[in-house]
Formats: C-alpha cells, structure tokens, sequence
C-alpha cells in the first residue's frame, strides 16, 4: 500500500522552467515554424558559444548530427571509425550511414569511457576517425586520445550527446576535438524536445555542414533547383530551436543541478557495499547526465532483481546499453564482432541508471538510495 501512494519517480524529465513558453509561443503566433525562423540562428550562435567554439549547426537529432559531422569529414566506405564498445547504438549507425566501418574499443573500469590504452591496437591504416563518446556526461581523456591520433593524421570526433557542458582540461565538450554533435532528446541536460547540434571551430567543415543538412541547396547561389551532391533534410524546426535557446540560457543552473544530484548518489551509494559505480576522469569535469550503478556479487542479489524492486517502489530504471560488439544489426553490416570486451559486458550484464532528472529533489535522492540500501543482503 505504501509502495503504491510513493510519488512515481521517472527516469528522467525535462526541466521547461524559462522561456521555452514564451519563445514556443513567439515562434507559432508568428507563424515562423519551420527552420527558417529567427530561432534556429540564436540558439546556434548561443550554443555554439556555451561549448566555446564558433559555429553550431542546428540538426532534428544527435544521431544525424554524427552522420553530418562525418559526411563533413568526407568518411566514406573503406574508412574505417573507431568508436567505444559501451555507448549507445546511434554512434555505431551514425558510422553506418556513411558506410564506413566501425571498430570496438572496450571501456575504461574507472571512467567507463573508451580506453584510451586500447585504442592504438585497434588503429589501422584505414583508421580515419577516432570518435570518442563522453559516458553519462564523464568527458573522456581527451590529451591521451590526442596524443594517439595527432602523429597519426587521424581525426577527433566527440559524441558529446550526454555531456552538454562537461569540460576537460578546461575547455567545454564540443570544442575538444575537431568537430562533435550534440543531442537534445528530452532526457539531455539541455533537451529541445528532438534536436540534435555539430559544432566546430572549423569554418570549412562548418559551411559543409550547413551544405549536407539542407539537400545541399547551393548556400551562396540563386536556388535553380539543380543539385550537385546527395544532401539530407536533416533541420531543425525554429519550434525545436526557440526551446534550445531558452534551455541554452538556462544551461549552467541546469547543469549545476545535475552535479549536485550526482554528488550526493555518489556519496549515498558508495556507502553500499556491491555497488559500482563510474568514476570521476581526472582533469574533466562531469555533468552527470545519468546517474548509474553496477551491480557486483557483494550485493547480494542481481541487477534484474534490483531493478524490479525498485520498480514496485514507483522509482524508473533503465537498463546501460548493450555493447556494440553483441548488437545483430552491426554484425550483419559487417563489424568485427569477435574479441573480448570485459568491462562493457559487465556493465551491460550488471548496470542500470537511477531517476536523474534536473527536477528531481534531495530527497527523491535519498529515497532511492534508501530503497538500494535497504535490499541489499
Ligand atoms: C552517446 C549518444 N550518441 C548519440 C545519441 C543520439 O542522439 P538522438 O537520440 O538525439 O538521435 C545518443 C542519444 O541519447 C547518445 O546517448
């Protein structure tokens, strides 16, 4: 009776509280809703500037802007692209589009990002990008994958989906390689509903960008409706934009909430003995997009079980990913699945992530920890 009156405790929720209205409102009173609004720009020159890098090029998801950001890059078949077994499938897809070929690289222990120390074995002379994707907001070590790459001529790509406004040696992700692509799905710290943004510092690979995203419409021409290469529809609507600018705006008190979140789980549950959970990369700065435990034989009871009784308690899980090396769709397309990938077979056999909405409360927290606490055996 008392699990069934507790407060249901998602996942995650998007945290709407500035003027994602009023400029919503704005956008369709004015009739300006498809991508030609004076959102689209704002919220690309905002973001762009929240990373620390000129450009942004507004996109309707994470996962195209990955493909945009290749294409820009010119990867094509017979490249090959280098990406961590423990993400999320768009980044091994995004590779796919280009009909390049991804390769594995199995996760840190600590970080749970890609292993630097692993990558190099995997470099071949096809190797043409190493696209290293920021864990649940943890930026990766982003010096030692420079220093693989640099005397390499391989290029630096960040899947920044989860970590909008993580920073490494100081400098923000996106702007610590190349170029990079952001997701805004609902659940991002900064979230336009669907919405995706490339960002570089690169006014070629910028104007690129701008070209393949719009069916590549000549950009400094007349329109004659000829086209000269194979573009996408891949904008973003001034709606989706006029809620990234006011999330924009918003984006360090958002991200000052996910960290403060993150620091209090982090401290609840490494009371609790048989939790694993993902550690801090030294010189980065975490933003805590997700907040996720693995469970270990000193728990006493499996990770399905956990997740269960959490969910008879009203609070929401989501099971990690599954590596990319067990996923069928990647090895029909190709990918060398063989080898071993301990540390991603253990976090998608024993993982799983906690409510970590911006809007959740402290004691939200504590409750959860309460619950993981009191199951142990
Ligand atoms: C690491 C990573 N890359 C890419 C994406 C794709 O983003 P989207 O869902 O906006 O297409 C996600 C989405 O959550 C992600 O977590």
């Amino acid at each position: 009776m008392e699990a069934f009156l507790a407060k249901f405790l998602p996942v995650c929720e998007p945290l709407l509280a500035g003027n994602e209205l009023a400029y919503v409102t704005e956008a369709v009173s004015t009739g300006w809703i498809s991508s030609a609004g004076k959102y689209v720009k704002a919220f690309e020159e905002a973001f762009a500037q929240y990373c620390g890098v000129k450009h942004g090029i507004a996109v309707s998801n994470g996962t195209v802007a990955l493909h945009l950001a290749l294409v820009a890059l010119g990867v094509g078949k017979g490249d090959e692209v280098i990406i961590p077994d423990f993400t999320m499938m768009a980044s091994a897809l995004a590779v796919c589009y280009t009909g390049a070929m991804p390769v594995f690289v199995d996760a840190d222990t600590e970080t749970w990002n890609i292993s630097p120390a692993a990558v190099a074995a995997k470099i071949t002379p096809r190797t043409k990008v190493v696209m290293p994707v920021h864990i649940f907001g943890n930026p990766c070590d982003m010096a030692a994958l420079e220093s693989i790459c640099a005397d390499k001529n391989i290029i630096l790509l960040e899947d920044a989906a989860e970590a909008h406004g993580a920073s490494f040696g100081g400098k923000r992700a996106g702007g610590l390689s190349r170029i990079a692509g952001f997701s805004f799905f609902a659940n991002k710290n900064v979230t336009t509903g669907e919405g995706g943004m490339v960002v570089t510092d690169d006014d070629d690979l910028a104007q690129a960008c701008r070209y393949y995203k719009n069916l590549c419409f000549p950009l400094d021409a007349p329109r004659t409706y000829l086209h000269a290469d194979i573009g996408f529809n891949y904008r973003m609507s001034n709606i989706h934009a006029a809620i990234g600018l006011a999330q924009t705006e918003r984006a360090d008190d958002l991200k000052q909430q996910r960290q403060a979140h993150g620091l209090l789980y982090r401290e609840r549950l490494a009371e609790i003995q048989g939790v694993c959970l993902q550690q801090d990369q030294p010189g980065g700065e975490n933003v805590f997009w997700m907040n996720g435990l693995a469970v270990t034989p000193e728990y006493g009871r499996s990770r399905d079980e956990l997740v269960a009784y959490l969910k008879e308690q009203a609070i929401d899980t989501r099971l990690f990913f599954n590596g990319m090396h067990r996923q069928p769709a990647l090895e029909k397309y190709g990918c060398d699945c063989r080898g071993a990938y301990p540390v991603s077979d253990m976090l998608a056999d024993n993982g799983f992530y906690l409510p970590s909405g911006s809007g959740l409360s402290n004691d939200d927290i504590h409750r959860v920890c309460d619950v993981v606490a009191a199951f142990r055996r």
